[in-house]
């Protein structure tokens, strides 16, 4: 309804993580070319964490998009990891294309282990990607990292890359799951966006979905600094703040966008209460972190649904990352 009063084409704000609005920031990129140069290298596992409403699920739509690209790359996507050991497979094995139902746990191993031997005899390579990783039970880590074994004397058969929230780190630093922690050949973070990025974010968004001109003519400097003061950085809740602000100001029938009607968004949605004691400050302490995290998750847990991998990407041509051998 207000895309007509603010000239634009599309919903610049929209929840979905869509890869033609992706925002490639030092992180983003650092993040992605580590996922792409793992897997192209055979590095074995990568493991990519980050808070909530970050941009994982993106980087992975993003990089599914380059895989996708490639003729000798072959991935299961796994974004639902509450399952048994068994389902697990068997979503597996079924996602790269092989029968799976009524068979049982070794079978199903029996023949990944042939689909990934035929494929790396050939030079192919294959990928295991599981997203919400966090979710994943000791039980469910352990079989992931004893699919990890299935390698030859050279190289790895299958490329595992685990992608979820920080409670993953804290899940592989555990005891029983020293061994695969010790597997992990890359590892990168993603976190939230600072002052200036917040900046180029929304007006990336903006022009994505179709503003012509300069971005200050819909959210001037001090309206975005309202929404980086409130959102601390954290691109799900800039969208929430961004997205509430045109309808607010579509409704007040004010094309400029003020931190005013910032302010009342954040209000609205609690934010003020948030970031009150250190808002104006700049800083982005641990406790505005973790605060910040537990807002996303009371606003966002019950939007959360399975991404159709039918519903994946189209990326920027910019985003075709080459050869890169990320520094971490
Ligand atoms: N670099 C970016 N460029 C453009 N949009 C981004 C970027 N990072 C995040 N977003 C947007 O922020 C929102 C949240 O991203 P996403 O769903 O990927 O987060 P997440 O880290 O997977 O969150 P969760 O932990 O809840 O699964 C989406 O709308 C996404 O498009
Ligand atoms: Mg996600």
């Amino acid at each position: 309804m207000y895309k007509a009063f603010f000239k634009l084409a599309r919903n610049p704000f929209d929840l979905t993580p869509d890869p033609t609005y992706f925002v490639s920031t030092r992180r983003h990129n650092e993040a992605l070319a580590a996922l792409h140069y793992g897997i192209r290298r055979h590095k074995g596992f990568v493991v990519v964490t980050g808070e909530v409403g970050t941009g994982k699920t993106l980087l992975l739509r993003c990089l599914l998009r380059l895989l996708k690209e490639s003729k000798d790359i072959s991935y299961a996507y796994l974004f639902n990891s509450r399952l048994t050991p068994t389902e697990f497979l068997q979503y597996i094995v079924a996602d790269f294309g092989l029968p799976s139902s009524g068979k049982n746990k070794s079978e199903l191993l029996l023949d990944l282990g042939q689909f990934l031997v035929s494929r790396g005899s050939k030079g192919l390579t294959t990928v295991l990607i599981v997203d919400e990783a966090h979710h994943l039970s000791e039980e469910l880590l352990e079989e992931v990292r004893l699919l990890s074994n299935l390698e030859t004397t050279d190289d790895k058969l299958l490329q595992i890359v685990l992608v979820g929230q920080p409670e993953l780190d804290d899940k592989l630093d555990s005891i029983g799951l020293r061994q695969l922690k010790q597997r992990i050949a890359l590892r990168a973070q993603l976190g939230p966006l600072d002052a200036e990025e917040t900046r180029e974010y929304i007006d990336h968004r903006l022009h994505v979905a179709g503003m012509e001109g300069d971005s200050k003519r819909i959210f001037p400097p001090d309206a975005v600094a309202a929404v980086y003061r409130h959102s601390r950085g954290f691109p799900r809740l800039i969208n929430t703040i961004c997205e509430n602000a045109l309808i607010t100001a579509y409704a007040r029938q004010i094309p400029t966008i003020t931190a005013d009607v910032i302010d009342d968004v954040a209000r609205e949605f609690r934010l003020d209460r948030e970031f009150s004691e250190s808002a104006g400050s700049g800083t982005q302490n641990e406790m505005d972190v973790q605060r910040a995290a537990k807002v996303l998750r009371d606003l966002y847990s019950a939007l959360r649904k399975p991404v159709a991998r039918s519903a994946e990407l189209n990326l920027p041509v910019s985003l075709e990352a080459s050869e890169y051998e990320p520094n971490i």
